[in-house]
Formats: structure tokens, sequence, C-alpha cells
């Protein structure tokens, strides 16, 4: 089987941090670099955490380009859940190593151009604020041809937002790069709340995860356990939302996610809806659906595949 070829964008992040480890920890994925942008926290910060994710992955060798430093046109906005660095409460040792010179941008359009004069295609995963591939696309809007699919969280489609009534956090942190890129004619497979919210690392999920990452458990224990938003009513239980994995997760068993397709409209302008992903369920606006937007997900296969692909895909520094 010939792995994968990916780039994603993130912004770590905790769950992006585990999205990061999911890929890492999956042979069928080749992450050809990773990119990274402005969102849950400053970039200089997400860079580092990136930087340190590889690193406790082993990954030394895994390009990292920062990219965006802010949003297109609005003002920075930051995450609620990963904590002031970005990680919760885990104590990563420095990283031993820069990001790599080129800026995000370059180096998504030199990857696609050189998948475009191979005559194939590359895959994007997007798991933060899409300033990057909103650049990118608008630089280069021809280079949608060597993209064979856009897989991204964000968005929230029948659920509420989870940053106001209207937004999920990706799409109002930068909700003008979010329609460009909706409005790219890239194909995109869309996971927004509506399919998240389906998946909460409960107690007994973290428990499982960490019994089989065996001496990393406390790793993954620290990331997972910070993450959990402790609210019962609005989640119907305890744990928290694991976002970004998802991503990760549709390319290794898309068998676990039902989609379903429509045109979606990010609002760019208004000020109680900015961000909000308005979704054209029946067809009302007469224009090509554009996103297949993820409605179901199968948590507890989901979450057995999480544990089985983190077991032992974490090394400690100087163990
Ligand atoms: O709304 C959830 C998204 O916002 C996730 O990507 C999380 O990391 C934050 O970026
Ligand atoms: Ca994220």
């Amino acid at each position: 089987m010939t792995p994968r070829k990916v780039v994603i964008d993130c912004d770590p992040g905790i769950d992006d941090a585990i999205g990061l480890l999911l890929a890492f920890g999956s042979p069928e994925i080749d992450v050809r670099g990773i990119t990274v942008v402005s969102g849950n926290v400053p970039l200089g910060c997400s860079t580092r955490n990136t930087l340190q994710i590889c690193e406790l992955s082993g990954r030394v060798d895994m390009p990292v380009h920062p990219g965006c430093f802010r949003p297109l046109v609005r003002d920075p906005i930051r995450g609620l859940f990963s904590g002031s660095t970005g990680l919760g409460r885990l104590r990563l040792p420095a990283p031993s190593r820069e990001p790599a010179g080129a800026h995000a941008t370059d180096f998504l359009i030199d990857t696609i151009d050189a998948a475009i004069a191979a005559d194939t295609t590359i895959t994007l995963c997007s798991m933060g604020p899409l300033t990057n591939l909103g650049v990118v696309f608008r630089m280069r809007p021809d280079l949608v041809r060597g993209v064979d699919r856009l897989v991204m969280m964000g968005g929230a489609y029948r659920e509420p937002g989870n940053r106001t009534p209207a937004a999920e956090f990706n799409m109002l942190a930068d909700p003008h790069a979010a329609h460009i890129v909706f409005s790219s004619g890239l194909p995109i497979t869309a996971i927004g709340l509506d399919a998240s919210h389906q998946a909460l690392s409960t107690p007994e999920r973290v428990a499982r995860i960490e019994a089989a990452a065996g001496p990393f458990s406390t790793v993954i224990g620290d990331l997972l356990r910070f993450w959990d938003r402790g609210d019962v009513d609005r989640f119907d239980g305890p744990g928290g939302p694991l976002h970004d994995p998802l991503v990760i997760a549709f390319l290794l068993r898309p068998d676990l996610f039902e989609a379903r397709r429509a045109r979606v409209f990010v609002e760019h302008e208004s000020a109680l809806a900015l961000g909000q992903t308005v979704t054209d369920w029946y067809g009302q606006s007469g224009i090509e659906p554009n996103v297949d937007i993820v409605t179901k997900v199968d948590a507890d296969a989901f979450y057995s595949m999480l544990a089985e692909r983190l077991a032992g895909r974490v090394a400690i520094p100087g163990q």
C-alpha cells in the first residue's frame, strides 16, 4: 500500500497535538510537512508546540513551516481550552531545532506544484484557522488541481457554534480566509462540531488510551485530562470533544464516518453571525454543493483506533 501524501496545517493546541501523534503513528500516511498557523495560541507558541510534538514522536526530520502570524482581516482570537502554552499542563523540553526557513504558504505552493509536475495530487489536512490556505488559494487558484481533497476541522452545520451561537472557533478566527477556501473549488470534507461533539474524550476512553500507551501514558493523559470541558449539561457527559484527530481518523477509516453534500457559505461580514458556516441543505441557493459535511462518527471505533495508534508512539526524551 502506498502511503497517502499529506500536508497538515494546524495550530497546536491540545487536540491538534493528538492529531499529529495519530498521523505519526499511522504508516498509511506520509506527512510531507507541517504548516503552522496563528490560532489557539500565537504563531511562535504553536510553532514551538509543533516542534516539541515532532520531537516527542522522534520525528526530528519533519519539516515545520511557520505561516501567517494573524488572520487576514479581523483581530486575532485565541483558544480557551489548551492553556496558556497551548499544551495544557504538559511540560516538554525546549525543541532541539529551529523551524524550516520557508514560509508555510511557500511550502504549500511548492509542494502542490511538485505534485502537479509529477502528475499526482496531495491531500491537505487542516486543524486550525484557514489563513495559510486562504493566502495560498488567493495567490494561486490554479493549485486546486493538485489537491485531491482538503479534510478540515471546522464549522458548525446543524450544531450551534462553540465560540458564538453561530460560529465554530476555526471559522470565526479567520472568516475571510474560510470564505476564500470554501469558494476555491477545492474538494472539501468538513469535520465540524456536528461530528466532534459525537466523539467525547470521556474518562473511560482516556483511561483506555493511557493503559494502551504504556510508559507514555502520562504524556497522553496530561493532554487529554486537561481537555475535559467539565460541561456535563452541554455535552451530556464528561470529557471534551476531540475535534482535530478526527481529520486524520477520516483518512485512516472513512468507513467510520457518514457525510452529506451541500453548498456551504461562510459569513464574513455580519457582526452577529461572523464565521457562521451557512449550509444550503436543500439546494435553495441553486449553487452547486461544494462540501461533504460529516454528519455521523462511530466514536467507539474511533477511540479504539486512537488507543491502538498512540500506544508506544511517543518517545519520552532521554528515555
Ligand atoms: O473549534 C475547535 C477547533 O478550534 C479545534 O481545531 C481546536 O484546536 C481549535 O483550534
Ligand atoms: Ca486546532
